[in-house]
């Protein structure tokens, strides 16, 4: 795959001015984009203008492209459009907001999420419904006990499950169609937030009169080699034709009189005002991608890539690594890793890789606080502690971890330079003289100031 993505050559400075070959292993976070991506939108650049409403010929063939995108995503997904439909909204937090806007469930209704969601699969929830949580186990597994005694205390009461398909912070995988199967039979549906399956493992949604049938999907282009700013909502379409749009206006609507209004059809009528046409294109090009490269072939890649990472991880002294360390268990999760080197602040670490090493990963909570200061094992007084400096503003000892996580064109390449980043830290071999900034908690080396302008800069741009 690496063939098919951008930048991968990219070098990159150092703190002592040398150049190196960019490594991000921070692909839960955000994918660099597909060539075949960047390619489209290149091409339709002079052919674009606006769609839906235009009689001219660059209006029809975006609007060709564009109700077409709808139709690849379903594709990808495994949805029947007949019954459900494809929203394009800005990302997954976007999804799942407009969902617990527009999901028809009685107020005093149960929601069913886990203590392992990213925040976006959690608040919104809160903000609408009483919310129950999942527990999970100890080493950060989903507890399947606990949701089925959930269920059954909440029969006749639970109205929705949500639950991620992939965990961001330890990339375990759940058991989706078991749940949904479960959820089925307590009178619930459910709802995968599939932002970080989609670009690691091929998605069926299932026909929706099986009972592993997944009834509201959602994705986000951004994780799957398409960041241009569209994610999906996927779901049944009488969902939405019950009832008007969160979002009203321009395109949402078939008429409107002084005293009456008529609401569009769906996909129309929940995506309001002129929409994300190339953010659209480009994701439905990525999945296009993916689906021909074979979702099951880079599972298997990236299977192969984490039980190598896991291995190296687990014969390094000092680190230690959360949730599933097993290389031969590798295939329980997507390629994420999160882990920490004893001695080493979370955030110190990742500064140390990124203007050492160059190598880009991520650190913290990864917006999901209660996840990470379970599998972290603190205590209540070092909780409180923590929070009650964050209180005061100052972020220096927000608990933490470091997380790698692998593209589908990640190697083993890239993970020994993460490793002979690990080392060097491990032995003190680093140069920079690090500082912390109290209000971000992240540190920065001192005397160093990036520059940006060799790269790009296409505010100075000479017309
Ligand atoms: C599991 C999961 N859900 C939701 C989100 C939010 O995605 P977005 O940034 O597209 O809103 C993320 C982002 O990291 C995620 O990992």
């Amino acid at each position: 795959m690496r063939d098919c993505i951008y930048g991968l050559d990219v070098k990159v400075p150092l703190l002592d001015g040398s150049m190196v070959r960019y490594v991000n292993l921070d692909n839960a976070a955000s994918t660099p984009p597909l060539v075949k991506v960047v390619d489209a939108i290149t091409e339709l650049a002079p052919l674009y203008s606006s769609v839906h409403r235009g009689t001219g010929f660059k209006s029809r063939l975006c609007t060709d492209a564009y109700d077409r995108a709808h139709e690849i995503i379903a594709e990808f997904v495994g949805v029947n459009t007949e019954l459900n439909t494809v929203i394009f909204v800005k990302n997954a937090t976007e999804a799942i907001n407009k969902l617990s806007h527009r999901i028809n469930i009685p107020e005093d209704s149960v929601v069913i999420s886990t203590c392992m969601e990213h925040h976006s699969n959690d608040l919104p929830w809160r903000d609408h419904f009483r919310t129950l949580h999942v527990r999970v186990t100890d080493d950060g597994r989903f507890d399947e006990e606990h949701f089925d005694m959930l269920l059954r205390e909440n029969a006749g009461k639970t109205a929705l499950v949500t639950v991620t398909g992939a965990s961001n912070v330890t990339g375990y995988i759940q058991p989706i169609y078991r749940l949904a199967m479960k959820a089925h039979e307590a009178g619930a549906r459910i709802m995968v937030d599939a932002a970080q399956l989609a670009p690691h493992r091929r998605i069926d949604m299932k026909s929706d009169d099986d009972p592993e049938h997944l009834d509201f999907l959602v994705i986000a282009g951004h994780k799957m080699y398409a960041p241009y700013g569209t994610g999906a909502l996927i779901g049944p379409k009488q969902e939405f034709l019950s009832s008007g749009p969160d979002y009203s206006g321009g395109g949402t609507v078939d008429m409107v009189t002084p005293d009456e209004v008529y609401w569009a059809g769906m996909p129309d009528r929940d995506e309001a005002g002129s929409p994300n046409v190339m953010g659209a294109i480009a994701m439905a090009v990525a999945a296009k991608t993916l689906m021909d490269k074979g979702l099951d072939t880079i599972a298997e890649h990236e299977r192969i890539l984490t039980a190598y990472a896991l291995q190296k991880l687990g014969d390094m002294p000092g680190i230690h690594v959360y949730g599933e360390t097993d290389p031969a268990k590798a295939h329980e999760k997507v390629g994420v890793i999160p882990f920490n080197l004893e001695g080493t602040d979370h955030a110190l670490l990742a500064a140390i890789a990124g203007y050492e090493a160059g190598v880009g990963v991520r650190n913290g909570c990864f917006c999901a606080h209660p996840y990470v200061v379970k599998i972290l094992k603190l205590d209540k007084s070092e909780i409180m502690s923590w929070q009650d400096q964050f209180k005061k503003g100052d972020k220096s000892r927000m608990p933490g971890m470091v997380r790698m996580s692998f593209g589908c064109y990640s190697n083993t390449e890239d993970v020994d330079r993460l490793m002979e980043a690990l080392n060097m830290i491990k032995n003190g071999e680093y140069h920079g003289d690090y500082y912390q900034i109290p209000k971000t908690g992240e540190f920065v080396p001192k005397n160093f100031i990036d520059d940006y302008k060799p790269f790009w800069d296409p505010y100075e741009i000479e017309m």
